[in-house]
């Protein structure tokens, strides 16, 4: 399962980069909102920054503008993918983009019966939204089963990604089903590495490390 980010902050981007783990990023109108700059200079930096898939979302509601506008953002880098919500007019734009070669990446998805129409225009992505679903008192990991198994019977190529994830048994649950592609904000990325039995281990072997060293009058090594 790829790990992807879910942020337009260059700064998280960065440091996720930093250990290694980053296999691409995730955007939407929201997060660009939240980082008040010129987006269309954020999303090429974003984008330039990230060496896997980099979603930018389409705002237009009607197909035709969608796709024109999905056509411009997949020219903001090679490794754009374009988002485009769970709509009808999502779908027509979407199979003009997927027809022209794009890769596009089918957002707002709540529903096995949605991811099916996903898969059926040939999206790259799905991207079943957990969180949100949980949040309304229903099960988002039921509905990424239903949507792995489905995808494994009929053999569709589109990936699956677990989104709106909350903290890191999401993203190990999401693992263990199957889901191609997690994405998550910063904050559960650094909760993913955290362990009190990490960090006391590590005090308790840099302590006796120590105390050895200062028995032999050696520096350390
Ligand atoms: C994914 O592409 C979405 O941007 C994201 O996962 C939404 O998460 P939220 O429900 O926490 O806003």
């Amino acid at each position: 399962m790829k790990l992807y980010l879910d942020t337009a902050n260059l700064d998280e981007i960065r440091e996720i980069k930093r250990w290694g783990v980053l296999g691409g990023l995730t955007t939407n109108p929201t997060l660009l909102a939240a980082e008040g700059k010129d987006w269309e200079l954020q999303m090429k930096e974003v984008a330039t920054e990230v060496d896997g898939p980099v979603s930018l979302e389409t705002t237009e509601t009607e197909a035709g503008p969608m796709y024109d506008q999905g056509v411009k953002l997949s020219q903001v880098a090679p490794n754009v993918v374009v988002k485009v919500p769970m709509t009808p007019a999502g779908l027509e734009a979407g199979k003009r983009l997927v027809d022209e070669g794009l890769r596009i990446n089918v957002t707002l998805t709540f529903s096995p019966a949605q991811a099916i129409l996903a898969a059926e225009i040939g999206a790259f992505i799905v991207s079943p939204f957990l969180g949100r679903v949980d949040d309304i008192a229903s099960d988002g990991m039921h509905l990424l089963r239903q949507i792995c198994e489905i995808y494994d019977t009929q053999g569709y190529e589109t990936d699956v990604l677990a989104a709106s994830l909350r903290h890191p048994m999401h993203v190990v649950e999401a693992a263990q089903l199957g889901a191609d592609i997690a994405t998550m904000p910063y904050e559960v990325f650094t909760r993913l590495v955290k362990h009190p039995l990490t960090d006391s281990g590590l005090e308790r072997f840099l302590a006796d490390w120590k105390d050895l060293n200062e028995k032999l009058g050696k520096e350390g090594a």
